[in-house]
């Protein structure tokens, strides 16, 4: 059994101020979800804040983003081991915008992984295909590169414990939330590439929808047999929002 990750990705939004607004707000809508794991990914300068005042909840913090190197001249990076000091759960890596606007590779990601493994921080690995790659029958060729690549180096029990990430980036911010075979039938493909590389891995790996999920269209992406949870960006903004897809899942 896989328990379900509902995960919030706030990308560049709330000031510290802001953040603790949220959680204050959202720990008490929280209190009788249950066999549900939540997640917050966080901008680094709420961090340690969200560290802070989640404590003892069932909210997990994660990063947005790590450098692959343990430490070094990368003016403006942050590393593994300055995440875990201050008991961030886990980090989200190769997210689309990171890949477009920050030209991260998928070579980039494999080191990223093994270094979120090697440092204990779980991983949030993102993949997905353009609109023009969906329109063009590319959709598994590209899934199959990225995962190829991306999951070259980490051995089969760091892929046990791994979260991906399906976002299909057609579907990102834009409301034309995938339909629920498309999301299964991806879903379902991932699994089948890490069946490919470790069949245990496969049963155990869990694999996220994301793009426009909303409360309203949660209950029927989050009962899809190989979708066991979502990465949420707009609607993970206000509590209210957020904990209704945790409570589409929760028991
Ligand atoms: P939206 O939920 O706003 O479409 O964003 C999805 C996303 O990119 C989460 O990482």
């Amino acid at each position: 059994m896989r328990t379900p990750l509902i995960a919030g990705n706030w990308k560049m939004h709330k000031t510290i101020a802001q953040s603790e607004r949220f959680i204050s707000g959202l720990l008490p809508l929280l209190y009788a979800a249950d066999g549900v794991e939540v997640g917050i990914c966080v901008p680094y300068t709420d961090l340690q804040a969200m560290v802070d005042s989640t404590r003892g909840s069932r909210v997990e913090v994660y990063a947005q983003n790590m450098h692959e190197a343990p430490e070094g001249a990368y003016t403006g990076e942050i590393s593994a081991s300055m995440l875990n000091e201050i008991d961030v759960h886990g980090v989200v890596l190769g997210h689309s915008e990171r890949r477009e606007y920050f030209n991260e590779t998928d070579a980039v990601l494999a080191e990223k992984l093994l270094a979120a493994r090697k440092a204990g921080l779980a991983a949030i690995l993102c993949v997905g295909e353009t609109e023009q790659q969906r329109a063009d029958e590319q959709t598994e060729a590209v899934l199959t590169h990225q995962l190829d690549r991306g999951l070259a180096l980490i051995d089969a029990e760091a892929l046990a414990a791994l979260v991906i990430a399906y976002e299909p980036i057609w579907a990102i911010g834009t409301g034309a939330v995938a339909t629920a075979e498309q999301a299964q039938d991806a879903c379902a493909f991932i699994r089948s590439r890490v069946a490919a590389i470790d069949a245990a891995a496969s049963e155990s790996v869990r694999i996220l929808y994301g793009g426009s999920v909303k409360a309203d269209n949660a209950t029927e992406l989050l009962a899809l047999p190989d979708v066991d949870g979502a990465l949420v960006g707009g609607a993970s903004l206000e509590p209210e929002s957020f904990a209704a897809i945790v409570g589409a899942v929760a028991t």
